[in-house]
């Protein structure tokens, strides 16, 4: 097929798109052109590369248009985060495609309730990203049932792998927090620790993407949560880092109101963000559906993704 997939050079992007080209797609790639993979890899030398920037499109009217002419079987969005936004694309491909599948994110729901979550709880998110979010898959789902626009919704956890710093047991993304675990300092967690987070390896969100592609009859109308096979606690996380480097984790826990002044505003609003979200989702919808068959446990995903920050000199192992 031929698949455009908007915002395809990011975490994601960096998986997808050779994953696709070895499967026989051909692939259309639409970013600004302002940065590279974070790997490099020989099947984007096939790759059809187009500069659009999306905000300054949709700001005059012609991003729908753009996309359409690019004659894509199947559209990958990774980089919507907006109603109207969808609403746009939408209009344009109407009647045009023949999948499209939209990267949200597991935060279209709020706060956990009874877990593992399943993509049919009822949502309660909180936050404008979460809310947004939220609003265009309930949009993206009603205009596949209701009027046949073959979109699917994909909910990815925590992206980690090689070439960005992680969530870390901190629920943060100092790096910093993986230099005390891995040099016995003390390390700090806001009430028990018991909270969760919740990765998913890019290369398995990749695959997601790509079996949404293939499995697209069962695929349209419906979303799915792409993130490990299980969430952490952020103890149970903190406590495995540190046994990465033959070390018992030194954890001491504060109230939140007591952790918070710990540590700089933007590390406690990215921890509370997540903590009060504490995610904790059910991947058994796209298994079934998809065979969705993530290779990387979430620690073993945030191995990969700290030995490059070891490698990169973001964390300093004694
Ligand atoms: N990161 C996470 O942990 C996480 C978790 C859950 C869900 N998500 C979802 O994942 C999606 C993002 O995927 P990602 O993490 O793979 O992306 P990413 O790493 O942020 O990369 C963004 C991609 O979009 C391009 N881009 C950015 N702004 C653009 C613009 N105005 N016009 C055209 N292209 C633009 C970038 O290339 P240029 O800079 O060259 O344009 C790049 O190819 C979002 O929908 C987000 O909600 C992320």
């Amino acid at each position: 097929m031929r698949v455009v997939i908007i915002g395809g050079s990011g975490h994601v992007g960096t998986y997808l798109v050779p994953r696709l080209v070895a499967a026989g797609h051909q692939v259309v790639a639409v970013s600004r052109n302002r940065r590279e993979p974070y790997q490099p890899h020989p099947a984007w030398a096939s790759v059809e590369r187009h500069t659009i920037d999306r905000a300054a499109a949709e700001a005059a009217g012609t991003f729908g248009a753009q996309i359409r002419k690019l004659e894509p079987a199947a559209v990958i969005d990774m980089i919507c985060f907006t109603r109207d936004s969808a609403r746009h694309l939408v209009e344009a491909l109407r009647g045009s495609v023949a999948h499209f599948v939209h990267c949200g994110t597991i935060w279209v729901h709020g706060p956990s309730a009874v877990v593992p979550t399943t993509e049919d709880q009822p949502r309660a998110p909180f936050g404008e990203y979460g809310n947004q979010k939220a609003a265009i898959e309930a949009y993206l789902l009603d205009e596949a049932r209701r009027n046949g626009f073959p979109a699917t919704v994909l909910h990815p956890g925590h992206i980690v792998g090689p070439g960005w710093a992680p969530l870390n047991p901190a629920g943060h993304f100092n790096p910093a927090t993986f230099t005390k675990l891995a040099s016995g300092a003390e390390l700090t967690l806001p009430n028990l620790g018991l909270e969760t987070v919740h990765h998913v390896h890019a290369d398995d969100v990749a695959q997601a993407f790509e079996r949404a592609l293939t499995h697209r009859s069962v695929a349209v109308g419906e979303s799915f949560h792409v993130v490990s096979p299980a969430a952490l606690t952020l103890r149970g996380y903190a406590e495995a880092v540190a046994a990465w480097f033959g070390r018992p984790a030194r954890l001491k826990f504060l109230s939140w109101p007591e952790w918070r002044a710990t540590v700089a505003e933007a590390e406690a609003n990215a921890t509370w963000d997540h903590i009060a979200h504490s995610p904790n989702c059910s991947i058994a919808k796209a298994e079934r559906l998809l065979e969705y068959r993530p290779r990387y446990t979430s620690l073993q995903a945030v191995y990969d993704a700290v030995q490059w920050l070891i490698k990169d000199g973001q964390v300093s192992v004694p």
